[in-house]
């Protein structure tokens, strides 16, 4: 029987992957944790507040729970990390270690930790950014994505440690809010458009990032994980887009659904960050490896975000 273990189990994405695992595996067997308490999974989950750099706790736990998968979810994101990248670099470096290091002495421990489309940089090239290709991070996200990458080969090579990992792009979901990222205005103006039928952007209008909705992006992550031990060639990190778009793009999107929606444009720092970033990826070694395909396009996306959106503002007033 698997039993799971989450670390930065409230954020965006934990917040969503957490109820996925409960499905599949049940509520008992899924541990979440994360540094503070306040979030937003059901009742009954099971929660402990820990630090992610607090390898002695986390290898208790794992121990007294007999964990068979760690998804090591806790981490700075891309715009947050650059206000203090010393903290972003220990925190994505030494937690990633602490638990390699931990899997490495214990057979039968499958890992997740995510890697992003932030490995890439201004010298990759920037559509259908191949697997395999030039990356020079600008950020210091970035940087700790890379080296994370190349520890995580490292440890698979050295220590047989069944470690998998997605470069996800943007993560777009209505359950969840974005905890300091680049892409995060593509979270937030689907909030904007409902509440107040405009939305300043600190994108420029014509940036193009390669997203991908939450749903696509969970079920990436489970069937990776679930995927056969033989079928995972790639060891750094799988690239995986579920489609790319501007600002301008689902700015128009929106507007099929909201006419009056508008859209003005400020960039910020997070436009350089977004400049170094690809248009487009390549994700062929996913889908070949472990058949990877994306079921939402932006429109498809849209239509979603705004039908399940708009009942949980509602109920918010
Ligand atoms: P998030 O910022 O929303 O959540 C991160 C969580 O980590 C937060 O709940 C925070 O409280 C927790 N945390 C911070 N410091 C901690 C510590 N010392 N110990 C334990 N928990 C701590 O991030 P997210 O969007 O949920 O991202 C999850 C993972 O996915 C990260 O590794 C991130 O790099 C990766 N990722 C996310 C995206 C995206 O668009 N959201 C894209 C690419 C990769
Ligand atoms: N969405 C993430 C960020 O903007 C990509 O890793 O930081």
């Amino acid at each position: 029987m698997d039993r799971i273990l989450i670390t930065g189990a409230l954020g965006q994405l934990g917040t969503e992957l957490v109820p996925a695992l409960q499905e599949v595996y049940g509520t008992d067997q899924v541990i979440a944790t994360d540094i503070h308490n306040g979030g937003q999974l059901s009742e009954n989950t099971r929660f402990v507040v820990l630090d992610a750099m607090d390898a002695k706790t986390i290898t208790q736990i794992v121990d007294r729970e007999k964990i068979t998968q760690i998804y090591h979810l806790a981490a700075i994101l891309s715009a947050r990390g650059e206000q203090n990248p010393h903290h972003a670099w220990e925190l994505n470096m030494t937690s990633l270690l602490n638990i390699l290091e931990l899997c490495r002495n214990r057979s039968g421990i499958k890992l997740f930790w995510p890697s992003s489309i932030g490995v890439f940089g201004e010298d990759t090239p920037r559509f259908n950014t191949p697997q395999y290709t030039v990356m020079n991070p600008t950020t210091v996200y970035g940087i700790s994505k890379l080296a994370g990458e190349k520890w995580c080969t490292y440890y698979y090579k050295k220590h047989k440690v069944d470690v998998r990992s997605i470069r996800y792009p943007g993560l777009i979901g209505y359950r969840s809010l974005p905890g300091g990222g680049t892409t995060d205005y593509a979270v937030d103006i689907y909030y904007k458009a409902l509440e107040e039928e405009r939305f300043n952007c600190f994108l420029a209008p014509e940036t193009k990032l390669p997203m991908m909705y939450m749903p696509d992006a969970i079920r990436a992550t489970l069937e990776l994980m679930q995927a056969e031990e033989s079928k995972i060639r790639v060891r750094s990190s799988y690239n995986v887009s579920g489609m790319s778009f501007s600002p301008a793009e689902v700015a128009a999107s929106i507007q099929k659904h909201i006419p009056d929606f508008s859209i003005s444009y400020q960039p910020d720092y997070r436009q350089g960050i977004a400049n170094s970033w690809p248009d487009s990826i390549d994700e062929s070694y996913a889908r070949d490896d472990w058949g990877w395909r994306q079921a939402y396009d932006l429109d498809s996306m849209t239509a979603d975000m705004l039908e399940n959106l708009r009942p949980r503002l509602a109920r918010a007033i």
